[in-house]
Order: structure tokens, then C-alpha cells, then sequence
């Protein structure tokens, strides 16, 4: 059930509840700060197993904003630092999302005035590229990238993955969804290319494969790897379902140990994409990835009840629910989730909550 432990490889969740990456946009040329520290710290001490921390950016051009987290030196790495250590006391695991935001990168962040669209150099922006020179809707066009490009991304994450490990992180997400870099390449709607990282389904999965081989090298064998996919596009003509379930078996033959199963984000909003915005619309997505892919996967998007996320894990859909927005409405949602299904007394906070409102309380 949702608070039964969850061990994968060395590492054991205390239970299946997570925090899904979240953007800030928050980090001064990249680097997190005390916000970082207390918004992950407040969700780790409330409970939550796993603690993944936003989409950071493996160079400074993958940044989706100029707030955006990034770790691309040794110093964000020091950065980070202070931010696992306090999520591990707490008891969770933590974990980073490492990310390339591709097309999509340079734009302001959501809630500033002022232009939109992608930002000039004199607003703070640069220029971006992508898997080809198509822009995404209204932003810039992107420089296509090269073969030089793509094996220089790929060294990024790979570069990213070490400093991860430095950092004390204990899980590395790879971000391959919502129309960023990689999964830009895996996506028929954005990848035109002719190389042989476009074309067949085969040569556009092959950037992410091969980053993920390369990070696989790179981060400890006893430390478990995810994926974030968008695992449709949710139109006939773009990345399906069946497309996910294929490549998740080929992620865990190279180690991946879970998939994170999203959607959706190929192409701008009003286009032909339909997406089903239902309570817990993308946990079939979930089911079907685990069942065809025997993979171990992570369901999230609008789960916000106890006994939803509780069914998702006994009714075998998924192994780890994430949660975003509800964990913003409320910090503690772990401990709320406990309370609601009767299993306070088997969720171990840190003391100084524990003593007063731990197992003797609930
Ligand atoms: C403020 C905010 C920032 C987000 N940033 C990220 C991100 O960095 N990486 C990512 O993969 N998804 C990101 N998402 C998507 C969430 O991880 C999640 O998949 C989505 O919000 C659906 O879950 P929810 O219904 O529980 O909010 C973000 C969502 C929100 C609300």
C-alpha cells in the first residue's frame, strides 16, 4: 500500500508517496538558494519518501528560464549540497531531475511581466537549440543541432550526473518529456531530421538511449536511475502509448530502474493535441508502461486523494505516486494521507513533529 516501504536497488523509500520535480525559476544563474532548501526540506520533513527536485539544467542554455536551476559546475553542486543534506534528514530520499529544455528554453518565468516569448540577449536570454530548426509556436527558431551538439549534451548530463552524486543526491531523473530536448527527438511531431537521430523509431530514440548509457556508466550501480517520459503525445501522429511501453523495456535492459510516466507538451497548447485533464488521467499511462515494459513506474497528474493514490499502488498501476500542485497546497500531504487512511502510527517524521502529532496522535 501507499506507506509500505519501496526498496530499489541500495535505497529504500520509506514510502510511495514523492514529490514531483517542480520548477522555481527561483536560482540566481543557476545556483539554489535558502528558497530551494526550505520548499523541498518542508515537503521532506512532511512525510514524502522521495523528494525530486526540479528540472536542472545540464548547461546554461538548457534552461527553461533564467531562474532555473542548473548543474552545470562544481559550485551548484556545493549549492545542492546543503539542500540533500537537509531532505535526507528529514528522512526522505533525494533526488534531481536532470534536464535540456531544448526549443522551449530562454522564456521569462511564467509570472513576470513584461514580454513574452523567447528573451533577447538584453532581456536576460540566449539562443537556443533544438533537435531541429523548427520553432516551438511562437518562440524563437532554434539553431538544429549538430552531431557535435548532441554528443556535447549527452556529456552534460553525464558531467551533470557525477556533480549529482557529489551533491548527494540518490536518484537521477532524466527528463525526456513535456517537449523538451529529449524528448523533442523522440517525438514524429518535432523530429524531421535525416541523421541517424531521425527517421526511424529507432534513430530518434537514440539520444536518449545513449545518454542514458553513458549516465548509466557514471552513477553508482547501488543508485537508481528514472526516466520522465511524456509517455503520449496524445495525437495519432505523434509519440504513442505503445511507443513508451517499447522503449521502457529498452531503458531497463540499460539499468533504468523506473519510468516516470507523464504527457504530453510536443506542440504548443492549441494544437491538435487533445489531452484528458481527468483526475488521474495519465495513471492508465502508468499501468500500461508496468505491465508491458515490467518496469517499476511513478504515476502522477491530478492525484489528490488518499485513497486515489492508495488504489494506484494496491491495484498494481504504479509504485510510486507523485504528487505536484497538492503538494503545494499542502507541504505535509504524506502525513495528511496517512492521517486519511489510518497509517499515521507507520509514518516517522522527524522528532521535533513526531513527538506532538506522530503515532500516538493519529
Ligand atoms: C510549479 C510547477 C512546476 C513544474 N516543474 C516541472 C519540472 O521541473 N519538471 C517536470 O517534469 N514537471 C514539472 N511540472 C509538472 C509536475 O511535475 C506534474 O507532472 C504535473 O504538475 C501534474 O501533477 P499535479 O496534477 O500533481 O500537479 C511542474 C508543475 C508545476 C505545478
Amino acid at each position: 500500500m501507499l506507506f509500505s516501504p519501496l526498496k530499489i536497488r541500495s535505497i529504500t523509500l520509506r514510502n510511495r508517496v514523492g514529490v514531483s520535480p517542480m520548477c522555481q525559476y527561483s536560482a540566481v544563474d543557476g545556483a539554489v538558494n535558502d528558497w530551494h532548501l526550505m520548499h523541498l526540506g518542508a515537503r521532506a520533513a512532511g512525510g514524502a519518501g522521495l523528494v525530486i527536485a526540479e528540472a536542472t539544467a545540464v548547461e546554461p542554455i538548457g534552461r527553461i528560464t533564467p531562474g532555473c536551476a542548473g548543474i552545470w559546475s562544481d559550485e551548484h553542486a556545493v549549492a545542492w549540497s546543503r539542500v540533500t543534506r537537509m531532505i535526507t534528514e528529514m528522512g526522505a530520499v533525494p533526488a534531481i531531475q536532470l534536464a535540456h529544455a531544448g526549443r522551449k528554453a530562454s522564456t521569462p518565468r511564467p509570472w513576470d511581466s513584461g514580454p513574452r516569448g523567447t528573451l533577447r540577449a538584453d532581456q536576460g536570454g540566449w539562443s537556443t537549440i533544438g533537435v531541429t530548426d523548427q520553432a516551438f509556436g511562437t518562440l524563437a527558431a532554434p539553431r538544429a543541432m549538430t552531431g557535435a551538439d548532441i554528443e556535447r549534451v549527452t556529456g552534460a548530463f553525464v558531467g551533470s550526473a557525477k556533480r549529482a552524486m557529489a551533491a548527494g543526491f540518490q536518484v537521477v531523473e532524466i527528463h525526456a518529456a513535456h517537449g523538451y530536448l529529449l524528448h523533442s527527438f523522440l517525438s514524429p511531431l518535432s523530429n524531421t531530421r535525416t541523421d541517424a537521430f531521425g527517421g526511424s523509431f529507432e534513430n530518434r530514440c537514440r539520444f536518449l538511449l545513449n545518454t542514458v548509457r553513458e549516465v548509466r556508466r557514471v552513477w553508482p550501480a547501488e543508485l537508481p536511475l528514472f526516466v520522465r517520459l511524456s509517455a503520449t503525445d496524445w495525437d495519432d501522429n505523434g509519440w504513442t502509448l505503445e511507443d513508451s511501453v517499447t522503449l521502457a523495456g529498452t531503458l531497463r535492459e540499460l539499468g533504468v530502474d523506473v519510468i516516470d510516466c507523464s504527457s504530453g507538451g510536443a506542440t504548443p497548447a492549441s494544437g491538435t493535441v487533445k489531452t484528458p485533464r481527468e483526475p488521474g488521467f495519465q495513471v492508465p499511462l502508468a499501468s500500461r508502461v508496468r505491465s508491458g515494459a515490467k518496469i517499476a513506474t511513478a504515476a502522477v497528474g491530478l492525484i489528490t486523494d488518499a485513497h486515489q493514490a492508495n488504489a494506484i499502488i494496491t491495484e498494481g498501476h504504479a509504485d510510486i505516486v507523485l504528487a505536484a500542485r497538492q503538494l503545494l497546497r499542502d507541504p505535509n500531504l504524506a502525513y495528511t494521507w496517512a492521517r486519511q487512511l489510518g497509517r499515521a502510527g507507520e509514518l516517522k517524521l522527524t522528532p521535533a513533529y513526531e513527538y506532538w502529532i506522530g503515532a500516538g496522535e493519529g
